[in-house]
């Protein structure tokens, strides 16, 4: 009698232990590790330096908080994640020589990243043909899953973003006619037009004018002349941010009035926009999937902790990687074994697992399935539209 009663005792402590150990964003009905153990090679291919570095640095170092708080709470058992960061530099060719590093030479089984959708149509089909998993956190163009059952995302693509966000801010601007600008040599800034032009043709909204740039392009003064001539009472931007605050900049130095909101997709989602453009990007909106304030389980911890270790906020960017890393432990775990096919299987039951981006789960084509918000720059921070 003795011995049970100090058995349940023990469980008791166990299970008590264990709860205090839980990572912020555990599923909440985790299995057993199972017959885990030693190093999970995992890469992850982020964009720290180029055009996209906007977007990379945050994803790295919210990746690498989630990896040392699983490490730490002993979340896989007996195994430990080793992730291995690489830089795209935002090109296609840097995204393929990290997968090909990643796969060829570090053996890993999964892949966060990379960053650009655009380098992710170029460097997924590698990791496909090899059976390693590929859990992108930022890529929202069109195709990305289409690459093949190997590739997943947790980023909400624009195509399920900016209906809503074309709905809730024509109900509350009114506004009837637009501009639209867009870079159309990009995967996600074009497949950003086609949704824009979707949303605004269902909502019948008239398009005075459709302009473009190209990657690189620094002066948007002959589209924004152009587009000012037409007096539109909106201008849609699909744009990453460095470009979307070089129009935002310009388009108020020619005179395009306050009132006139810029409204974006994905892109802007970085607190660098409005550091970069500063009052030109005041009121700015954009469809996120993710706000800092959101009650989310764990996400007060998750800014809180962030903000702790690296001294800032963290953006939508880190959120959405802080999440993929606790959805692929998670998958792990279940899978109880390092194996990209078994990962993968288990990858793809995900389903209402509590994460900061809310409760997450991945439909059948391994797209996310959560709510959307729409935010604004409101005093240089991100505000809910409302
Ligand atoms: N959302 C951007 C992309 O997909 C970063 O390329």
């Amino acid at each position: 009698m003795q011995n049970v009663r100090l058995v349940s005792l023990l469980l008791v402590v166990t299970l008590l232990l264990a709860a205090c150990g839980a990572p912020a964003a555990q599923p909440t009905a985790a299995p057993a590790a199972g017959a885990l153990s030693g190093q999970i090679a995992i890469g992850a291919v982020w964009s720290l330096t180029g055009a996209a570095a906007i977007y990379g640095p945050s994803q790295k170092q919210a990746a690498e908080m989630a990896v040392e708080e699983i490490n730490k709470t002993g979340y896989l058992g007996q195994a430990t994640i080793k992730l291995i960061t690489e830089d795209d530099r935002s090109t296609k060719e840097g995204a393929i020589a990290a997968f090909e590093k990643l796969i060829n030479q570090d053996k890993v089984v999964a892949i966060f990243g990379p960053t650009l959708s655009n380098s992710a149509k170029a460097a997924d089909p590698m990791a496909q043909e090899k059976k390693v998993v590929v859990l992108a956190t930022s890529n929202t163009a069109a195709g990305i899953v289409e690459i093949g059952d190997f590739v997943f995302r947790d980023s909400l693509p624009e195509a399920s973003v900016i209906p809503n966000t074309i709905k809730a801010t024509k109900a509350k601007l009114g506004y009837k006619k637009v501009a639209i600008l867009y870079g159309d040599d990009d995967a996600f800034t074009k497949s950003g037009y086609d949704a824009f032009k979707a949303a605004l043709d269902a909502e019948g909204v008239e398009i005075l004018a459709t302009e473009t740039f190209k990657k690189g392009d620094t002066d948007f003064s002959a589209q924004l002349t152009k587009i000012k001539g037409l007096n539109p009472e909106a201008i849609v931007v699909s744009a990453l941010a460095e470009e979307a605050a070089g129009i935002m900049s310009q388009g108020r130095q020619l005179g395009i009035p306050d009132s006139v909101r810029f409204i974006g997709g994905n892109g802007f989602n970085s607190p660098k926009l409005a550091q970069l453009a500063g009052k030109a990007a005041e009121g700015a909106i954009s469809g996120a999937a993710w706000f800092i304030n959101s009650t989310a389980p764990g996400n007060q911890d998750f800014v809180k902790a962030y903000n702790a270790k690296y001294g800032a906020n963290p953006d939508q960017f880190a959120a959405q990687a802080y999440a993929a890393v606790y959805i692929m432990a998670s998958a792990i775990k279940h899978a109880g074994k390092a194996d990209g096919q078994a990962i993968r299987d288990a990858l793809a039951q995900t389903k209402d697992m509590d994460t900061v981006l809310g409760k997450f789960s991945f439909d059948a084509n391994r797209d996310p399935q959560h709510t959307p918000v729409v935010q604004m720059v409101k005093d240089g921070q991100f505000a809910l539209f409302e």
